[in-house]
């Protein structure tokens, strides 16, 4: 079979260089979808190294949070390319979207808001093609909302779809219709190699302990910053007569709390208390029906995202210690100064300072 060599390792197979050719007339976004290990990463790379060899300026757009190439995990993404690469994870980012888990569920809205701004910034550099390679969840409800939606909020004008057998017709079939969408059909290639859970695990941790590697402490004053991905500091926080009745009424120690919009908003030390009746007394003087109650715990070690005025990453960094009262962070980062730092977004994961991950946070949780 007629096919080229694109990368050091990987052979482009003569069917998808018809594709690559009809998609270098057209220009526009295209958007790459598969299961889980079907070879979109790899797909990506040949695709692009194909128009840049042919003389166009490709935007790579990676959405893969979880086994992401371009950047580190719980984030998305970004490079604009001239020449050709040998693999994503050689190249350093031009921009990067932090969702702040490794995963997609219960995080659809910064995984569809970063995809748009990313493509954005890429279309700002010039690029003519966008490549947009995603994660492989496609099945079910979950899978079929977020591709579907993905689609109508990028509108590519080429989906590269690599399906074993029917998988993603679920999804195809609400844009067969679409005159200004066409689909490819392709079948992985046989030398894709599968992840088991483990190894994609290992391989997160290993790009954490990379990227952390030259860390050292950073002091953040939360005053001058936009928190967001938290109760935290979104409301005001209470005098130190209420603190010492939440503390009676709930018979922990409390560390800080606040009026929020919604509510109010504790961080307790310990085990936070499960039993609601006590809680009628709370409601009562402070006149809500929401009650949120959090660990100090929940906050150490949990992975921030530092970004800059447009809601993109400075850097990645992970808490060691917070006063919640005084409003300062301690932070491990590969990061030197605060100088470019615009605001904060809490992460829902938690790792160790040399990669490891410890667990996970739930959407509300903080
Ligand atoms: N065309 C190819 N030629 C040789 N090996 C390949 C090819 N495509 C994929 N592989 C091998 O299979 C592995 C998995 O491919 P790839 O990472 O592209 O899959 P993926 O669908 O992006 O996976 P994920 O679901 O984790 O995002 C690669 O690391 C590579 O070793
Ligand atoms: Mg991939």
């Amino acid at each position: 079979m007629n096919k080229e060599k694109l990368s050091e390792e990987y052979f482009i197979p003569g069917e998808w260089i018809e594709i690559a050719n009809k998609i270098l007339k057209n220009k526009g976004v295209i958007l790459v979808l598969g299961a889980t290990d079907t070879g979109k990463s790899v797909c990506t790379l040949l695709f692009a190294n194909y128009w840049v060899k042919h003389g166009r300026r490709v935007g790579i757009v990676d959405v893969d949070m979880g086994q992401s190439d371009l950047g580190p995990p719980t984030t998305m993404g970004m490079v604009v390319i001239n020449k050709r690469i040998k693999c994503l994870e050689e190249v350093s980012p031009d921009t990067l979207y932090f969702v702040g888990s490794t995963s997609p569920i219960n995080y659809f809205l910064p995984t569809i808001c970063g995809t748009k701004k990313l493509i954005n910034e890429g279309k700002k550099k010039g690029a003519e093609i966008i490549i947009v390679d995603t994660t492989g969840l496609i099945k079910g409800y979950p899978g079929q909302t977020l591709k579907e939606y993905m689609i109508d909020i990028i509108s590519p004008c080429h989906i590269i779809a690599l399906q074993r057998k029917d998988e993603l017709e679920h999804i195809l079939k609400k844009f067969i219709q679409n005159e200004e969408i066409i689909i490819y059909r392709l079948s992985p290639c046989a030398e894709v190699r599968r992840k088991t859970y483990i190894q994609r695990r290992e391989i997160r941790e290993e790009k954490f302990r990379k990227y952390f590697k030259n860390s050292s402490s950073l002091s953040l004053n939360l005053n001058d910053l936009i928190l967001r991905g938290s109760y935290y500091c979104s409301g005001i926080a209470l005098e130190e007569e209420d603190v010492r009745f939440l503390e009676k009424v709930l018979m922990i120690e409390v560390i800080y709390a606040e009026k929020i919009w919604e509510g109010i908003f504790i961080i307790v030390k310990g085990r936070a208390p499960e039993g609601i009746n006590d809680f009628f007394q709370i409601k009562k003087r402070f006149n809500t029906e929401k009650i949120i109650i959090t660990e100090e715990d929940k906050y150490k070690n949990l992975l921030v995202s530092l970004d800059n005025y447009q809601g993109f990453v400075v850097s990645l960094g992970i808490i060691q210690e917070v006063n919640f009262k005084k409003k300062c962070l301690t932070i491990h980062t590969p990061l030197k100064n605060s100088k470019e730092i615009f605001g904060l977004k809490f992460g829902t994961i938690k790792i160790s300072l040399d990669g490891k991950e410890l667990g996970k946070i739930h959407p509300g949780e903080l």
